[in-house]
């Protein structure tokens, strides 16, 4: 689709000075590039049995694709959000840590997943859910995102999943 990429808001010192956000907002909001979106996420996905998304920009990606797919959605929350039994998993950020949880009956083992979030940055986040739907016994095929941040190494963070399929659609290189 042509000028998808400018659909995306670049908002200069957001949240702190020096950061260049890629506000997704302007893109969603565009029915014609909302749709594209989930339409090119889903292209080449077979026989998936759920999208798995980590709250809260990864719902709005991956609720769509699931309902695209005809599977089932998956929410992955911050601690203490969710309300029947969980695993978490804990991850490092540059002062302190952080986690997310999935439901243990979320999924059944050797179901076929894809992972979906709006961004790939440093790759935290996807490892972090590729890490609680694998140790529930599934099978992650592939994770998408709409946009990734070429410069922070996220494919690097993600590289251990070998067997797994990573697309960006739109790719910014600072
Ligand atoms: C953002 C974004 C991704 C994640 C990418 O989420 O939506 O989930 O960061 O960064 P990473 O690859 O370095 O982990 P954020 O935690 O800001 O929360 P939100 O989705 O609730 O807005
Ligand atoms: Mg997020």
């Amino acid at each position: 689709m042509d000028g998808l990429k400018e659909k995306v808001r670049i908002v200069p010192d957001f949240p702190k000075k020096g950061i260049s956000f890629k506000d997704i907002t302007t893109l969603l909001k565009d029915k014609e590039a909302y749709h594209y979106v989930i339409k090119e996420l889903a292209a080449g996905l077979n026989d998936i049995d759920l999208v798995v998304g980590p709250e809260a920009r990864g719902f709005v990606i991956g609720a769509p694709l699931a309902y695209e797919l005809y599977a089932g959605f998956v929410l992955v929350r911050k601690p203490g959000k969710l309300p029947a039994a969980t695993i978490k998993y804990e991850y490092e950020l540059e002062y302190g840590t952080d986690a997310l949880e999935i439901h243990r009956d979320a999924i059944i083992p050797g179901q076929r997943v894809v992972v979906a979030d709006d961004l790939l940055a440093t790759g935290g986040t996807a490892y972090s859910v590729v890490k609680l739907v694998q140790s529930l016994g599934a099978e992650v095929v592939a994770i998408r995102f709409v946009m990734e941040l070429t410069d922070l190494a996220g494919r690097e963070r993600l590289s251990e999943f070998k067997d797994c399929d990573i697309k960006s659609l739109i790719q910014f290189d600072y």
